[in-house]
């Protein structure tokens, strides 16, 4: 049975109960057996628990990533089910089911004061099986933002640990945002006392400060970093840490990762590149990376050079690749040392510098053709070293999802960007952050734009080749109805263009509140598809839906300052 089948069992169970008023206990109390309505009650414990977990389950914070902080936004983690707390208080014997079963009690999360004796009846209702892991997140605030008695600060991290701490083994996630130093000392002395974390699979550190001072940013980095649960996380695979920074040489829990997110680290506080290599390496399954602003640290001094570029890590796995805020050669230096020869989706986002010499780099089809940038390899290498033919990828070759939040670079680049990614499913383009022209590919002749390549002949190819030929969403942000329209009309201009089987669908940012702000658009979308016999009124055959999408958090234009300020000043 699947989960929406049970929840709407469930649902109308409730709503039978709701309209017979005699509840359950009562009920039980009046009628003889036999007479007893087959409604929720007849259903066995057993049924009824497995509704409930399914229930607490429904809005699962991990369906999209195992980190729920994120560094990129103004976080708003979704709160926790309160599945569970409902049904326990619809009846005495639904309570008593529910508090029966541990598992539903196994999610601690802490973000208000009232979250502090929430959890310590959680933890109550499950203590004594020492199978039911428990997922933590602390999420603190800095002294100016503290409202005693609501939001948790330094006493309440105080109080928290000590009541998490004593079950460590039982930890499975472990997320916690602090945001200055007085909550950060608490959490340093916390996590280099309370000892191994057995279960612990994921490990979400995140600090984030707003430095007025340099006093501050100082007193913020210059001690070094505390080794964390005496070392010991034999099942740790999902790493986040943000303007937080570990005892590099001393983690050797750093291996087997699955997910692994570094952001917001000053240069001074990045892994050197030896414990990059190392934790890449002993990582055989990573499908996850994401680096913003972060990544191994620069070749500052000899004790820190960086090996030569044919020293390669093969990253077998990986799937999932984001980069924000990086520079265009750090990025270079090291894709020259990476080989991803399975990456499915491709996030980018780099903004203000020219990040052409990286898209070319990670375009070029064959390996060891890359020139090699800023390194001092010697030509004598062994040959073992230099990757061999058939391990050679073009990064881009299985690509099916690009999502460019942000991108410099020339536009001929661009356009042969997109041409390598032939297996694309899905892009999305925020083309207010793009290079001038990032759209005119959508819209001109690829030859026009590719004349002076000087690229061998390729402009030829160019210009009779569809681009995307899979593509099935496209999401263009920043564009208007008309820019829409005239990108519809030039990729259909000839029949059959796309191969014809799977309709695509474009996702245009639109609501009803936004309606009458530009006409095109909103006729779109009332249209609901486009497709280019609309024009010549032969035949309705749609070709692409129109779809719509609204982020509510910026009802106007959006701001872009405030990133930027966090970027160069939060990390620690
Ligand atoms: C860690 O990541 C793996 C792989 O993505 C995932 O299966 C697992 O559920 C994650 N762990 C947690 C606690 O989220």
């Amino acid at each position: 049975m699947s989960e929406v089948i049970l929840r709407n069992i469930l649902l109308v169970s409730l709503l039978q109960d709701a309209l017979s008023p005699p509840h359950c206990l009562q009920r039980e109390l009046i009628m003889p057996q036999r007479w007893r309505p087959a409604g929720i009650h007849s259903l066995p414990v057993e049924l009824l628990t497995w509704i409930f977990v399914l229930g607490s389950r429904f809005d699962y914070p991990y369906s999209d990533s195992p980190f729920l902080l994120k560094p990129d936004q103004e976080y708003n983690a979704a709160p926790s089910s309160n599945f569970q707390v409902i049904v326990s208080h619809v009846c005495q014997h639904w309570r008593q089911v529910a508090l029966r079963t541990q598992s539903l009690w196994t999610t601690l999360h802490f973000r208000e004061q009232s979250h502090i004796p929430r959890a310590k009846a959680y933890l109550a209702r499950c203590l004594t099986s020492s199978t039911c892991l428990l997922d933590i997140l602390v999420d603190t605030v800095a002294i100016e933002d503290h409202t005693p008695g609501i939001t948790l600060y330094k006493e309440e991290i105080h109080t928290i640990f000590q009541i998490i701490v004593p079950h460590v083994e039982r930890w499975r996630a472990f997320h916690l945002k602090i945001c200055d130093n007085e909550c950060k000392g608490a959490a340093r002395h916390f996590l280099n006392t309370c000892g191994p974390a057995p279960n612990l699979e994921t490990l979400q550190l995140y600090h984030f400060e707003d430095y007025r001072t340099t006093q501050n940013l100082y007193i913020a980095t210059h001690r070094p970093p505390v080794v964390v649960f005496d070392n010991t996380l034999p099942r740790l695979k999902n790493v986040s840490l943000t303007g937080v920074n570990l005892p590099w040489a001393k983690s050797p829990y750093l291996k087997g990762l699955q997910n692994l997110e570094l952001a917001l680290h000053l240069d001074k506080i990045r892994p050197p590149y030896q414990w990059w290599d190392k934790m890449l390496r002993s990582s055989p399954e990573l499908h996850t990376l994401c680096l913003h602003y972060s990544g191994p640290k620069e070749a500052t001094d000899p004790t820190l050079v960086w090996p030569p570029a044919e020293e390669k890590v093969r990253l077998e796995w990986l799937q999932d690749l984001s980069l924000t805020d990086l520079d265009p050669g750090y990025l270079c230096n090291l894709f020259t040392r990476l080989q991803i020869p399975r990456l499915k989706k491709l996030t980018l986002e780099l903004p203000e510098q020219n990040f052409t010499p990286f898209i070319e780099l990670i375009n070029e089809p064959a390996v060891e053709d890359i020139p090699i940038l800023g390194s001092q390899s010697s030509p004598s290498r062994p040959s073992s070293l230099s990757p061999s033919p058939n391990l050679t990828v073009r990064l881009l070759a299985n690509l099916e999802v690009l999502v460019i939040r942000a991108l410099e670079c020339s536009i001929q680049t661009w356009l042969s960007l997109l041409l390598s990614a032939s297996a694309l499913r899905v892009l999305e383009v925020d083309f207010s952050r793009v290079g001038a022209g990032f759209w005119k590919v959508f819209t001109k002749d690829a030859c026009s734009l590719t004349i002076n390549s000087g690229s061998q002949g390729q402009s030829d190819d160019y210009a009779t080749q569809t681009l995307l030929p899979r593509l099935e969403m496209f999401k263009p942000v920043g564009v208007s109805g008309k820019d829409v329209l005239s990108a519809l009309q030039h990729r259909y201009r000839q029949t059959p263009v796309v191969n014809g089987t799977s309709t695509e669908r474009w996702y245009v940012k639109w609501s009803e509140r936004r309606r009458y702000r530009d006409v095109e658009l909103d006729s779109l979308v009332d249209a609901r598809f486009w497709s280019p016999d609309n024009e010549s009124g032969v035949s309705i055959l749609p070709k692409v839906i129109i779809e719509t999408y609204d982020d509510d958090e910026d009802p106007e234009e959006p701001e872009d300052d405030g990133q930027e300020s966090s970027d160069s000043d939060g990390a620690l």
